[in-house]
């Protein structure tokens, strides 16, 4: 959906015209006129078009336009910066966190289609947009019953409902002997340390599978440095497990998926201590002296040889295998209602009030979206120590757009109770203390201790099994190549 500013039969430009003449108060009356008078406008139009009709799409857009776009646009610039100074920056504030919250043209880049729809579900569900301060200055831009209408046809509570959760498969078995081969490939290959400078770190070193696929370090032990200790990682290891899903890798998406991912800790000189793309040639040369690594590269790959391009792409052809089906939450969305506690099921409610259920949607509860981290409070202030230095800033890092700064790639909550300590900071070790955080930085509650209990056991039903073997209960044995 294209979204234009302000067309000019909403009158806004001399709308805003009288603002800066009048003042602030003219405004108030002017919109208020205007305001009134297309509102009784909109509401008459509306009753005439069929659903579905250019008419009636002609009508929504026009709604969102009107009510919406001065924060949701593609733009920033759309208050009078006079009257901002006026409002004290609150409207230039309030643009900035609406764009970052949801824009009405989609961004791919950004957020998945079904965190916008959740969004907006959101809106429809609670009336909270647009903001109390703009519906006072703005007379009109309220949501009436016939925009919600209007906007259902767009985004429907069906939808919605349908993108919230889903249960996760096993992964399909492979299908040919050289997809079988680069899978087994692939599993040797990230237990094995020869991927790093001293042979001693490898992918499974930091992304452990009896540890809820991370290593359950606040920050993960890389290759040693000069004075001799592992080099710790910048910020915290997420898991490997259904990392398939994730709208990009890392934290601040500068993987696009798991083949370029797995291309970067090999080459990071803190993780697995290489630096140079041609140091590839350097673990090729170890891995052709094993037994088995060469036929199973032949097997997998042809002639194509061993190269970064094989070595990623049989590592990742494994990691698609790390789902973990099976949760009690996948029981009891089968239709086995007892397979969550009371507490759980009071949970799962409470995390749709919460909002929690916009961003960590979707068939693994996250994943989906990069998404401002401070939304109502400052998530660092609430979640690190005090001495605590912070060097990352989400998505800017990857984009270097300064409107991306906090944004961070949503985490995926699936089995979130293995996955301890919490945030990119990794700094908060139990899980309530996490939900507690999430509900004061993100929610649209209050945390009461009743709250933030169920909202964990919830969280806790979301533990999977890898091949049939609960994640909690895995040993090394069961993990092993
Ligand atoms: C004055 C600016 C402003 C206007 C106008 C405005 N919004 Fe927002 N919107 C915001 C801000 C700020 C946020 C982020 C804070 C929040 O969610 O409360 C936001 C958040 C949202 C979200 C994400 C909500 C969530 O809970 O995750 C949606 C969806 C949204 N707005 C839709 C709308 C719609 C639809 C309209 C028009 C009916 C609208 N907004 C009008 C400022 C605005
Ligand atoms: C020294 C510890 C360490 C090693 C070794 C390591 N990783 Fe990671 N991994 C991390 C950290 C830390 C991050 C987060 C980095 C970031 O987002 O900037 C990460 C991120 C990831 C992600 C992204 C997950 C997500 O949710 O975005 C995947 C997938 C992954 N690693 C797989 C691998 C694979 C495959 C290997 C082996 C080739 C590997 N890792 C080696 C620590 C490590
Ligand atoms: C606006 C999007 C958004 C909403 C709404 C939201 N979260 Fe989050 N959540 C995030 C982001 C982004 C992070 C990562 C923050 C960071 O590490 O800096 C996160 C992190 C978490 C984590 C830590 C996971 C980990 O592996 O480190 C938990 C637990 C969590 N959220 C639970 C919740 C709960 C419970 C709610 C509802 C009260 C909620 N979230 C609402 C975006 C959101």
């Amino acid at each position: 959906m294209q979204v234009t500013r302000f067309p000019t039969h909403m009158k806004m430009n001399t709308l805003t015209k009288y603002a800066v003449g009048a003042g602030a108060a003219g405004a108030v009356i002017a919109g208020a006129v205007l305001g009134a008078l297309h509102l009784s406008a909109a509401m008459t139009t509306q009753a005439e078009f069929p659903a579905g009709s250019p008419e009636a799409k002609a009508q929504l857009d026009a709604t969102l336009q009107f009510k919406c776009a001065a924060c949701h646009g593609a733009t920033t610039d759309t208050y009078n910066p006079l009257l901002n100074i006026l409002s004290l920056g609150m409207m230039k504030r309030d643009v900035e966190a609406g764009q970052r919250a949801f824009t009405l043209t989609p961004d791919a880049d950004v957020r998945n289609a079904s965190v916008d729809l959740l969004k907006m579900d959101q809106v429809l569900t609670r009336r909270h947009m647009p903001p109390m301060i703009y519906r006072v200055m703005h007379p009109g831009t309220g949501l009436t019953d016939a925009d919600a209408k209007l906007l259902r046809t767009q985004y429907s509570e069906e939808a919605a409902h349908a993108a919230r959760y889903g249960t996760i498969t096993p992964a399909p078995a492979p299908t040919t002997p050289q997809e079988a081969a680069k899978i087994q490939l692939g599993k040797l290959l990230y237990n094995d340390p020869r991927l790093s400078t001293t042979n001693t770190v490898s992918c499974a070193s930091c992304h452990d599978l009896t540890k809820g696929g991370t290593d359950n370090l606040s920050k993960s032990e890389g290759v040693p440095g000069a004075d001799g200790k592992p080099q710790l990682g910048g910020v915290n290891a997420p898991t490997v497990y259904n990392a398939e899903t994730n709208i990009r890798q890392f934290w601040d998406g500068r993987a696009a998926d798991l083949k370029e991912q797995a291309g970067g800790p090999p080459l990071n000189p803190v993780e697995m201590g290489y630096a140079h793309p041609s140091d590839w040639n350097k673990i090729a040369y170890k891995l052709a002296q094993s037994p088995e690594l060469p036929p199973l590269f032949a097997a997998a790959f042809g002639d194509k040889g061993i190269t970064a391009d094989t070595i990623t792409e049989a590592i990742a052809a494994y990691e698609k295998t790390l789902r973990t089906p099976d949760s009690a939450f996948d029981a009891y969305q089968n239709g086995q209602q007892q397979a969550l506690s009371p507490e759980a099921a009071a949970g799962k409610l409470a995390y749709e009030q919460q909002g929690c259920a916009t961003c960590h949607s979707g068939p693994t509860l996250g994943g989906q979206s990069f998404e401002y981290i401070n939304t109502y409070a400052d998530l660092r202030r609430l979640a690190a120590p005090s001495k605590y230095i912070e060097g990352a800033y989400g998505l800017a890092d990857f984009t270097k757009k300064p409107e991306h700064k906090d944004m961070f790639r949503v985490p995926n909550l699936r089995n979130v109770a293995l996955t301890a300590p919490y945030f990119h900071t990794g700094s908060v070790d139990k899980l309530e203390d996490a939900v507690r955080i999430m509900i004061k930085t993100q929610g649209k509650g209050i945390d009461t201790p009743e709250e933030v209990n169920n909202i964990t056991a919830f969280l806790r039903s979301q533990t999977g099994k890898l091949n049939g073997k609960s994640l909690d209960a895995l040993t090394p044995e069961d993990v092993k190549p």
